[in-house]
């Protein structure tokens, strides 16, 4: 899977895990930033990795920022991205089987690196479930 990855400069650590973890499991990861040694804004890098989830050049994005909540929030202000915030490997699984989570949202100052890279693998593992797709039009229909 094509997976574009961004973070704020309170992710970054968690970021380059995440970026190994990808790597290693076989996925092509698009490296979005930030760069060390500067104070960021969220929305900035959320904009960018819902950009590259619509223009087709990530099959899916994660954004990491403290607390993913920043993150969230930005990136599903944009039409089309459904950007899921989480902290659990069961909500993970469920963003991706119920919501079609296009982006998985994780804050670096909340889930710690192994329960992250559990999360990732879990979201991009599911299989969104039909059943759902009623909920997901009128979700569609919102924006
Ligand atoms: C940055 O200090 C912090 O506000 C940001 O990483 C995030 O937690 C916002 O939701």
């Amino acid at each position: 899977m094509r997976i574009a990855i961004a973070s704020d400069h309170a992710a970054i650590d968690l970021r380059q895990q995440l970026i190994a973890h990808l790597e290693r499991s076989g996925h092509q990861v698009d490296d979005l930033g930030c760069d060390e040694g500067q104070r960021v804004d969220y929305p900035d890098y959320a904009g960018a990795a819902a950009g590259a989830v619509l223009a087709g050049g990530a099959d899916k994005a994660v954004l990491l920022c403290g607390t993913g909540i920043g993150m969230s929030i930005a990136a599903n202000k944009v039409v089309g991205i459904r950007a899921a915030l989480v902290h659990d490997v069961t909500t993970a699984r469920l963003a991706g089987e119920h919501n079609a989570a296009n982006v998985l949202c994780i804050g670096a100052r909340v889930v710690g690196p192994l329960v992250a890279a559990e999360c990732l693998d879990a979201w991009l593992g599911a299989a969104f479930d039909p059943r759902h797709q009623r909920r997901l039009d009128k979700v569609a229909a919102m924006e």
